[in-house]
């Protein structure tokens, strides 16, 4: 059974009766207009005002396959079952159905529908905490379809609890999340049992990392809310959120653990196999090199496709880390290590779930991007050769150094030290492991507040700079005229900064005449509201929107005014906004600059 084959076979399965779940289109993958998020990174992601209690267009019981990317598991990417960019299926009951159904349903269309093997089967339960009782219903439930005893385990919120940021801990506030029960498919115990594996002494459990499970769906029972540190609240309605991996679910079904010989995958590795003149699966380091750039370029095309370039902030630099770090291993799958450029991978129908924007672009961005960091790379390797041909030894302090400072993966090191006759001793790779380790932690830390599940700031100053942002977009129409629409758009804690063509930059009459109209708007202290539409009632409303951005079948405009009729501005947009206006304060545009052809960029800050 192929990707779509599965795909198609679970939407039917909920749409048909007796389940009569509604198909939603997908939500968009990278979200440009919403400071709260950098991608959708799951199906629950654009629900969540539903999951609340908020009124659906199209009813309690949604379906859909949803694109989505996750970046915490990017150092995992090369093995192969961790990817970036992947597609969810996701069936959800907005406070409808609940464990009785779901669990029952879900086993049957793994079991009858794709007729995945009963007994390969091991699923998880909650085990409970001080706060949330454990989840001996599952328990119940699993063991009423045949489950045995010894195949449904019970783990903590470290493992069976699911929220955008985490468990009950370290979840945000505002967030919600709840227990949950997820399947396993067990490829057998020789897979743990290998030779070479890391685990071979270890017990094997579902959630054990050796490769011998593959998680292939997560029922959530989205039931709490995050009210403040320590303090979980039951929410109104008691909802279900299934997820289940597309890639994952067809590995099963290809009888083969690596997600990388699908069909979603196999025909970009062969492009690779016929690029570097090398074969996959005859060595389990080109094998991970081969699976990070499959991986990294085409999450890659599916990013520019949804309008992102290589930069340094935010989504921009999101890929711009994906394609080097497909540069680097493409050096290493290359015959003499050279660099021979990256083979943009197939985008055609069914090979990428979302729409392509323009091979040639993909191809333009991503060739332009990789060759100056080859470019980099090649300095990094002569650094290291000077470093070797002065008899320095070589430590593992120094491979993670070149590492840090170069982008120098400990591949490359080993393959010029082996080149060049250098030892390289299995202590030295244990000290730059170590250190890789240490460094690891600490950047996923640092970037937690970013990029944790996707999400950005939502603090009070950028919900404000959102909110003002909205209004300069619309006094800028009012002052300049309607040619003027969003090319841009940056918001941090200090300012906002926003891109729109028009050929000169504003005269001084005009940069005041903008500011007025903002800060006159925020002087009378009008509400923000907004309201959920079919999209293509949205559309006769009239508000902004990006032309080129593929919207989700319903979506929420914002608008400042008492109705949406006669707003003073109206924007397709996911929000979080301020109550009403004069909670901004007032504006000032302390900077504009000419950005290209006719664009113009201003920069707005909050007056202390
Ligand atoms: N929202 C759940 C997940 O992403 C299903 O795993």
């Amino acid at each position: 059974m192929d990707s779509k084959e599965i795909r198609d076979k679970f939407i039917k399965y909920f749409t048909d009766s007796p389940r009569n779940h509604k198909e939603i289109d997908p939500a968009p993958l990278v979200l440009e207009n919403d400071p709260s998020t950098l991608f959708t990174s799951a199906g629950m992601q654009p629900l969540v005002p539903y999951l609340l209690g908020e009124v659906h267009p199209k009813g309690k019981k949604l379906v859909n396959s949803q694109p989505s990317i996750r970046l915490g598991d990017i150092e995992e990417v090369g093995d192969n079952r961790h990817i970036t960019f992947f597609e969810m299926l996701g069936n959800w009951s907005l406070g409808d159905y609940f464990k009785d159904e779901q669990l029952p349903w879900i086993y049957e269309f793994i079991t009858n529908e794709l007729g995945i093997e009963k007994g390969r089967l091991w699923v998880s339960v909650f085990e409970g905490t001080k706060d949330v009782p454990k989840d001996e219903e599952s328990y119940g439930i699993w063991k009423n379809l045949g489950l045995p005893d010894d195949k449904i385990i019970f783990y903590g919120a470290k493992k069976n609890w699911w929220s955008m940021t985490g468990t009950p801990e370290e979840m945000n506030v505002g967030h919600i999340g709840g227990p949950d029960s997820e399947m396993f498919y067990d490829f057998g115990e020789e897979l743990h049992l290998h030779e070479n594996s890391l685990y071979k002494n270890e017990m094997c459990h579902p959630n054990c990392d050796c490769g011998r499970f593959l998680e292939i769906g997560n029922s959530v029972f989205i039931q709490y809310k995050k009210v403040g540190e320590g303090k979980l609240e039951e929410l109104p309605q008691k909802n279900v959120d299934f997820g289940g991996g597309l890639e994952r679910i067809t590995a099963v079904l290809n009888g083969d653990p690596d997600m990388f010989r699908t069909d979603l995958f196999s025909h970009n590795i062969k492009i690779l196999e016929e690029k570097y003149g090398r074969k996959y699966g005859d060595s389990e380091m080109f094998d991970r090199s081969f699976r990070i750039v499959a991986d990294h370029l085409r999450a890659s095309s599916a990013l520019i496709s949804g309008g992102v370039y290589p930069g340094n902030k935010a989504h921009g630099y999101i890929l711009r880390r994906l394609i080097r770090r497909a540069v680097l291993h493409a050096k290493i799958l290359s015959p003499k290590g050279e660099y021979l450029g990256l083979p943009i991978p197939d985008l055609s129908e069914n090979k990428i779930p979302v729409p392509v924007k323009s091979v040639s672009e993909i191809e333009n961005v991503i060739n332009e991007e990789s060759g100056k960091f080859a470019k980099a790379i090649d300095r990094g390797m002569k650094k290291l050769e000077t470093i070797i041909d002065k008899g320095t030894v070589l430590t593992g302090n120094i491979a993670f150094d070149l590492y840090q400072t170069e982008g120098f993966p400990l591949e490359l090191t080993l393959e010029a030290a082996e080149r060049k006759g250098v030892k390289f001793s299995l202590e030295d790779k244990k000290q730059f492991q170590e250190e890789f380790e240490k460094h690891k932690n600490l950047s996923r830390t640092t970037s937690a507040g970013v990029f944790k599940g996707g999400l950005a700031d939502d603090s009070p100053e950028v919900i404000k700079f959102h909110t003002a942002t909205h209004l300069l977009l619309a006094s800028l129409r009012k002052v300049l005229g309607d040619h003027v629409i969003q090319k841009g758009q940056n918001i941090t804690k200090e300012r906002s900064r926003f891109d729109f063509p028009n050929n000169e930059k504003l005269t001084d009459e005009q940069v005041k005449e903008v500011e007025e109209t903002v800060n006159k708007v925020i002087a009378e202290n009008v509400p923000v509201k907004f309201e959920v539409l079919p999209k293509d009632e949205a559309l006769k409303t009239g508000a902004i929107h990006g032309f080129n951005e593929k919207y989700a079948d319903t979506v929420k405009v914002y608008y400042v005014g008492e109705n949406l009729d006669d707003a003073i501005s109206r924007e397709f947009c996911g929000g979080p906004h301020v109550g009403s206006t004069g909670e901004i304060g007032r504006v000032k545009i302390n900077k504009q600059e000419k950005i290209g052809s006719g664009l113009v960029r201003v920069y707005m800050t909050l007056e202390k």
